[in-house]
C-alpha cells in the first residue's frame, strides 16, 4: 500500500471539503462550493478504492455502490423540493445506523480478545516482560488484534462511543423524518411536543446508566457484547425520546443538530476503521452542524443547552388551532393588483407555501412589473422560513430574483412601518405576532417578521388552516390584513395579469 499518495490525496479531499463549506456560506459562491465538495469526494473515493487490497473486495464495493447510487438518483429525481427536509433526515438516520453496524462489526473482528491487568517489577528485562506478557494473555490479544492494551482499551471506548452516538442519531432522524412529514398517526411523527413526565430525568438517567454500561464494557475480563447491546437500545430509546420531545416551531434546530450527529458519528465511524479522512469529514460536518444549531438558536430565541437536552423547557405550552380571533377581510386577485399599483415601496415575506406552491417565478415576475412601474421592491427572509434552512434563498436564487434585495429578518424588520403593502406569500409562523405578545404560545418568544407594522398587509394562502406550528395566526384578523385566497402561483400569476 503506497501511504504516500493516498495521504495527500486525503488532505485534498479535505482542504476541499473545508473550501465547500466556506463557498456554501453565500450565495454567490454557493455553486463554487458544491462542486468543491464533489471533486474533493471524487477524490476521496478513488483513494479509497486505491486501498482496496483483494479483487472481491474491490468487486463487493462497486456493487454496494452501483445499488446505493442507482436508489440515492431515483429518490433524488423523485423528491419534490418540500420533500427535501424529510430526505435529509432519512440520510442523517442511515449515518447514525452505519456508525452503528460499523461500531458492531469493529467490535466482532476484536474476536472477546481480554485486555489483562498485569503487573511489572520495575527492575524487570525486556525478556521477563515478554513473559509476563505471554502468561497474562495480553500478547494474544496483541496478536489477535495487532494493538496494546492501551489501544484495545481506546478501541473500546471508540466502538461504545460510535454506537451511542449513531444510534440516538438513527433513531432521533426517524422521528424527525416522521414529524416533517406530517402525514403518519403515530404520537411520536405529530409535530406537537410529546411530554413525558419527568422526561429531562429519564434523559439524565438514560446517560448515567449509559456510562455505566461502558464501565461494564470495558471493565470485563473478555469485552462482552451485553453492555453494548442494552446501551444500544437504550440509545434507540434515547433518541426517539430526544426528537419527540421537540415540536412545531422548534424543528429546525433539531435538523441541524442531528446533522452534527450524524457528523459525529461518521467521525466516530472513522477512529474505528482508522480512517483519517472520515474522521476530519466526520468532525467538519458535527462542529458545523453545531455552530448552525447555535445560529438557528439565536434565530428563534432558544436555549442551545436545553435543545442538546431534548425540549425547550416548553413544557406546558400547548398548539391550538381552533381559537376565535374574529372576522378576517378578504381581497380578490385584482383588487390586491390595484392595492400594489397604488404602493411605492412593497416588501415580500415568503414561507413554506411558496415552496409548495412553486410561486416563485411568478414572484420574480410580479417583482420585475412592479419595479417597471418605479415601486420599491425587497424580500424579507425569515431564518427558518420553509422546511430547511436557506430553503427561501434557494427558490428567490432559482427564479433569478437578485441577492441585493433579499434582505434577512434582522436587516429589514424595522422597515415594515415605512413600508406601503408587505404581500406574505404562503408564510404563517414566521409572521405570527402571537409570538410576541402571547406567553404561552408554543412559539412565545420566537422572533419573527413584525409585517403588521406595515399600511397594508395582503396574506397569500389556501384556507384559515394554522402554519407547521400549529397555532392560530392573530395577524390574519388585524385591520390593515387582507386575506387572498387561493394557491400563491395562481394567485400570484392572475396580479401579473392585471398589473
Ligand atoms: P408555515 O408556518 O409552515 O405556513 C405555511 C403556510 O403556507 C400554511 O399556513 C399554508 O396555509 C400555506 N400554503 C401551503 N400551501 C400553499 C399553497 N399552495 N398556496 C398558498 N399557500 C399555501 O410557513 P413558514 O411561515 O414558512 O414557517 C415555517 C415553519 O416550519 C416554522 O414553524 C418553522 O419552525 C418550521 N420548520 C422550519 C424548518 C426550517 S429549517 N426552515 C424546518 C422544519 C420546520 P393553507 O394550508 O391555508 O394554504
Amino acid at each position: 500500500m503506497i501511504l504516500g499518495p493516498i495521504h495527500m490525496a486525503y488532505i485534498l479531499a479535505a482542504l476541499l471539503f473545508i473550501l465547500a463549506l466556506a463557498g456554501l456560506s453565500k450565495q454567490e459562491t454557493a455553486k463554487l462550493g458544491c462542486l468543491s465538495g464533489m471533486v474533493g469526494m471524487t477524490i476521496a473515493l478513488l483513494a479509497t478504492f486505491a486501498q482496496v487490497e483483494s479483487a472481491v473486495g474491490f468487486i463487493l464495493i462497486i456493487i454496494a455502490m452501483a445499488v446505493g447510487a442507482g436508489i440515492g438518483i431515483y429518490v433524488a429525481r423523485k423528491v419534490a423540493m418540500t420533500q427535501m427536509p424529510e430526505m435529509i433526515a432519512c440520510l442523517h438516520s442511515f449515518v447514525g445506523l452505519a456508525a452503528v453496524l460499523v461500531g458492531y462489526n469493529s467490535f466482532l473482528e476484536l474476536g472477546g480478545v481480554a485486555p489483562e491487568t498485569i503487573t511489572i517489577p520495575i527492575n524487570a528485562t525486556a525478556d521477563e516482560i515478554a513473559a509476563l506478557l505471554e502468561s497474562a494473555g495480553a500478547a494474544a490479544a496483541g496478536a489477535a488484534t495487532g494493538m496494546t492494551v492501551g489501544e484495545l482499551n481506546t478501541h473500546l471506548v471508540e466502538i461504545f462511543l460510535g454506537v451511542f452516538i449513531g444510534a440516538v442519531t438513527f433513531t432521533g432522524s426517524i422521528v424527525a423524518y416522521g414529524k416533517l412529514n406530517g402525514t403518519y398517526k403515530l404520537r411520536v411523527f405529530k409535530s406537537q411536543p410529546l411530554m413525558i413526565p419527568g422526561g429531562h430525568w429519564l434523559n439524565l438517567g438514560a446517560l448515567i446508566v449509559s456510562l455505566f454500561l461502558m464501565i461494564w464494557f470495558m471493565a470485563s475480563e473478555t469485552p462482552s457484547v451485553a453492555p453494548l447491546i442494552i446501551m444500544t437500545l437504550i440509545a434507540f430509546a434515547f433518541g426517539v425520546h430526544l426528537v419527540a420531545a421537540i415540536g412545531g416551531a422548534d424543528m429546525p434546530v433539531v435538523i441541524s443538530m442531528l446533522n452534527s450527529y450524524s457528523g459525529w458519528a461518521a467521525a466516530a465511524s472513522g477512529f474505528m476503521l482508522s480512517n483519517d479522512l472520515l474522521i476530519v469529514t466526520g468532525a467538519l460536518v458535527g462542529s458545523s452542524g453545531a455552530i448552525l444549531s447555535y445560529i438557528m438558536c439565536r434565530a428563534m430565541n432558544r436555549s442551545f443547552i436545553s435543545v442538546i437536552a431534548g425540549g425547550f423547557g416548553n413544557e406546558g405550552a400547548a398548539a391550538s388551532g381552533d381559537e376565535e380571533m374574529g372576522e378576517y377581510r378578504e381581497l380578490k386577485c385584482p383588487e390586491v393588483a390595484e392595492l400594489l399599483k397604488n404602493s411605492s415601496s412593497v416588501i415580500i415575506a415568503p414561507g413554506y407555501g411558496m415552496a409548495v406552491a412553486q410561486a416563485q417565478n411568478a414572484v420574480a415576475q410580479m417583482t420585475e412589473k412592479l419595479q417597471a412601474r418605479g415601486v420599491q421592491v425587497r424580500f424579507a427572509i425569515h431564518p427558518v422560513a420553509g422546511r430547511l434552512p436557506g430553503h427561501m434563498n434557494v427558490l428567490l436564487a432559482e427564479a433569478k430574483v437578485p441577492y441585493d434585495i433579499v434582505f434577512e429578518m434582522d436587516e429589514i424588520n424595522d422597515d415594515f412601518e415605512n413600508t406601503d403593502t408587505v404581500l406574505v406569500i404562503g408564510a404563517n409562523d414566521t409572521v405570527n405576532p402571537a409570538a410576541l405578545e402571547n406567553p404561552n404560545s408554543p412559539i412565545a418568544g420566537m422572533p419573527v417578521l413584525e409585517v403588521w407594522k406595515a399600511r397594508n398587509v395582503v396574506v397569500f394562502k389556501r384556507s384559515m388552516n394554522t402554519g407547521y406550528a400549529g397555532v392560530q395566526n392573530p395577524l390574519f384578523f388585524k385591520e390593515n390584513t387582507a386575506m387572498c385566497f387561493g394557491d400563491a402561483k395562481k394567485s400570484v400569476e392572475e396580479i401579473v395579469a392585471n398589473l
